[in-house]
């Protein structure tokens, strides 16, 4: 194993150990703290990026695990936070603390790649991720408005 792509980048990890959790590669080897660390057991969601376009749990997912994928973090999802989810999420005022937002984020993201016209039920099952502010109303309207600009 040497190289993983982030955001686009490829990049040489071959001085990190590959039992390493892709969370710490991202938040320690490179830098892209937004991805967060909550529960480290799969459980919150706020370590949620993509690979290979799906949603996958950072904290639990090795780096060997992901050799050769196209990985994207929060900080990848747009150049300049006009992603169709980021920009529902601003008109909705989703966030209240923030600190699960990364993983919501893109957990919609993702969602709104397989389905662009989701119902509330698959909202819902869906978006398992914890938020302790409890913004889980705001985030289902804020995806299906998401879900009319990806639609388009
Ligand atoms: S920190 Fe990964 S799911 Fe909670
Ligand atoms: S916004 Fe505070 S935990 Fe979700």
């Amino acid at each position: 194993m040497t190289k993983i792509t982030v955001n686009g980048n490829e990049i040489d990890v071959a001085e990190i150990s590959e039992e390493t959790p892709l969370l710490w590669v991202l938040r320690d080897h490179l830098g892209l703290t937004g991805t967060k660390y909550g529960c480290g057991v799969s459980e919150c969601g706020a370590c949620t990026v993509h690979v290979d376009g799906d949603p996958v749990q950072s904290c639990v997912t090795t780096l060997s695990e992901v050799e050769g994928s196209d990985i994207t973090t929060i900080e990848g999802l747009s150049d300049d936070g006009s992603h169709p989810v980021q920009k529902a999420w601003k008109e909705h005022s989703v966030p209240q603390c923030g600190y699960c937002q990364a993983g919501q984020i893109m957990m919609a993201a993702a969602l709104l790649e397989s389905n662009k016209d989701p119902s509330d039920d698959e909202i819902d099952s869906h978006m398992w991720n914890i938020c302790r502010c409890g913004t889980y109303n705001r985030i289902r309207e804020a995806i299906k408005d998401a879900a009319k600009e990806v639609d388009q």
